[in-house]
């Protein structure tokens, strides 16, 4: 571990409304240059109301630094050519659904002066754990592709992609996504309005829940929240709520 790391407190929860500011701080730096904006604290007031499991933060040193905001979809309603806006709602979370079958990854962004430490790993660690949990079959999310506009003259997106694919190029979302073991299904166009780096271009990523069981879903059964593990990972404090599904 490098000794960056082994001098912090880094701990893995669920946000609260009280993390507010600091993830505000977090977002802004984390989409600087991007002409990306910011959630607003009614929106993640909204969001904890909705599916308070599906928001997870890292703190370090007792400010949180980075952050992973989900959904719960029934995907069949928006299928593989969907937008940000069909399956945010236009940014309502009004799509989200707790009966759903796809634990949908909105946002997962990290202060530029933690990058690199391995905190988005943990926090989509902790997103497989959550699907798991609640068994869904898988997560799904539309990756950005920020460093494909300094290459759109001469490359495809596809051309694009497998290049970071093969490790010929880096791309600082899709490179991160795809050694978290996600793969690209598809490309999207148009998927995120305003996203110049991307050209809009996005990637639909997806990791599969390999413990997924579809007759589950049929029986009777109750999502119980929320009980506390707490674990150590590599030195740094780990915490994460999890949700228990219990048979009535
Ligand atoms: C996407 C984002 C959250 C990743 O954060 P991060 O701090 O880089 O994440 P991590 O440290 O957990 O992982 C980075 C991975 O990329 C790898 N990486 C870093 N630099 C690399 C390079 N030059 N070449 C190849 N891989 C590299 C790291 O090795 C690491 O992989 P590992 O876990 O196997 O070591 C961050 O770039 C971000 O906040 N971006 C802006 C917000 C955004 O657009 N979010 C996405 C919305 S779709």
């Amino acid at each position: 571990m490098s000794k960056q790391l082994e001098d912090r407190k880094v701990v893995l929860r669920h946000l609260t409304l009280r993390d507010y500011n600091d993830l505000k701080v977090a977002m802004e730096q984390a989409y600087t240059g991007s002409r990306m904006s910011y959630w607003t604290e009614d929106s993640i007031a909204q969001l904890l109301d909705i599916f308070p499991e599906g928001q997870l933060c890292v703190e370090m040193n007792g400010t949180v630094v980075a952050g992973a905001l989900s959904l719960i979809i029934d995907y069949d309603k928006y299928g593989d050519e969907h937008t940000y806006k069909d399956v945010t709602g236009d940014y309502s979370f009004s799509t989200h659904d707790n009966d759903g079958d796809v634990l949908y990854g909105i946002d997962v962004f990290v202060h530029p002066e933690y990058r690199g430490l391995r905190l988005a790993r943990r926090l989509y660690d902790a997103r497989k754990e959550l699907c798991e949990n609640l068994n869904l079959r898988a997560i799904i999310a539309g990756g950005r592709i920020p460093g494909y506009g300094k290459y759109a003259g001469e490359l495809s997106p596809k051309e694009y992609i497998e290049k970071v694919r093969v490790n010929e190029l880096y791309d600082p979302i899709l490179s991160f996504q795809l050694v978290n073991s996600f793969h690209v299904r598809r490309i999207l166009n148009n998927y995120l309005e305003g996203d110049v780096q991307s050209k809009e271009y996005a990637t639909l990523i997806e990791w599969n829940n390999i413990y997924f069981q579809a007759k589950d879903k049929l029986i009777n059964r109750k999502k119980i929240c929320c009980k506390t593990r707490v674990g150590s990972m590599a030195n740094a404090s780990y915490a994460i709520s999890r949700c228990i599904k219990r048979a009535n």
